[in-house]
């Protein structure tokens, strides 16, 4: 059997591992023969393919990125796209891909299974905001990340009596910022599930003065949003998916907060430095995990679902239950941060 995979959408650090995963346990378990997509569903259109085996995914655990490049190629927007993949796909020999993404790439795999193309989904974004999942790969690494951006621009405020406002990606849902934010000591998180209020996160920051600290934290999610008004877009034109660039919420607050308090205030846009380069320990495991377990399906014959964690187990769920719904993050874990603001 010939067994594709592409990775589409956004990075994420453990693409690497993921695809090392399948290949290892296709050719060595099962004889399989692997090939790999460049680009995402654009190398599928396209007919773009890259062989893959031992070798060529040999040293590729620690590396960050994706050695088949990705896209935000949306094959559903073009007319002939979808009947292109799949003569490419019957061309190529190829019997079932893994498709590794987020909620766009992973909806397209739903699409092109219905269609005809056996498919397996891997959850990856550092967003983490795909359902059916405690966690996606990808998202541990961007939030220890976040994290140790909190930690160096702690003792800078501290010595300046400044704010600092740390934006993080996450798209519509905060549980970057949220588990940054309470890893790292933020002060004030700002999330887009719980629109917020300049006046409050004043007051919190008045809060800390009063008790002596006269510097703070503000981690902000680029999806939060003043209560009453929208999200803060850096660019008005969207990707093949309908996204928007989001960006700017760092800023808006920032000159806000030197509006209304006599405090210097500056602002961070961690961006994409949360997502390039190695994956932490926890997001090889989990890639590792999920490459094996999708390949066993692919073995299984068993398309049309997506491997995911559930407490702590590999579990697959079909790709319809995944796609189009946003998992928002957990309001328990965010009154928990909340204990520690201001
Ligand atoms: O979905 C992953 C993500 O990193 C989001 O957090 C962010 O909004 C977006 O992708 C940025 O995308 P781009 O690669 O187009 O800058």
């Amino acid at each position: 059997m010939k067994v594709a995979i592409l990775s589409g959408g956004g990075d994420a650090p453990g693409i690497n591992a993921v695809i090392r995963a399948v290949v290892r346990k296709a050719i060595q378990d099962y004889g399989y023969e692997t090939v790999g997509v460049r680009d995402g569903w654009r190398g599928l259109v396209d007919g773009d393919f890259v062989p893959l085996d031992l070798m060529k995914t040999s040293g590729m655990l620690p590396r960050g990125g994706s050695i088949l490049g990705t896209s935000r190629t949306n094959p559903f927007k073009q007319e002939g796209d979808p009947e292109r993949i799949l003569e490419n796909a019957r061309k190529m020999g190829i019997e079932a891909v893994v498709v590794i993404g987020g909620d766009d790439t992973l909806g397209v795999a739903h699409k092109m299974n219905e269609l005809g193309l056996p498919c397996v989904g891997v959850p990856k974004t550092i967003d983490n905001d795909l359902a059916c999942t405690d966690y996606t790969f990808g998202f541990q690494t961007a939030v220890s990340i976040a994290c140790e951006a909190l930690d160096r621009l702690h003792t800078t405020a501290e010595s300046h009596h400044r704010v600092i406002i740390l934006e993080v990606m996450g798209r519509y849902t905060g549980w970057i910022a949220l588990e940054a934010g309470l890893a790292g000591g933020a002060d004030a998180i700002l999330i887009p599930e719980k629109p917020f209020k300049v006046d409050e996160v004043c007051e919190y920051i008045r809060r800390r003065q009063k008790r002596g600290r006269n510097f703070s934290l503000v981690v902000a999610a680029e999806g939060a949003k003043p209560l009453g008004g929208e999200e803060i877009v850096y660019s008005s034109g969207t990707d093949e998916f309908g996204n928007v660039r989001l960006g700017g919420v760092g800023y808006f607050l920032g000159r806000e907060i030197e509006k209304k308090m006599n405090i210097e205030t500056r602002v961070v846009v961690l961006g994409h430095l949360q997502r390039g380069g190695s994956p932490i320990a926890f997001d090889r495991v989990l890639a590792s995990r999920y490459g094996v377990a999708a390949i066993d399906l692919v073995n299984e014959a068993k398309f049309g679902l997506m491997v995911a964690l559930q407490g702590n187990k590999i579990v697959s769920v079909p790709l319809k239950d995944v796609v189009g719904k946003r998992k928002k993050v957990d309001l328990g874990l965010y009154e928990i941060a909340k204990v520690f603001f201001g």
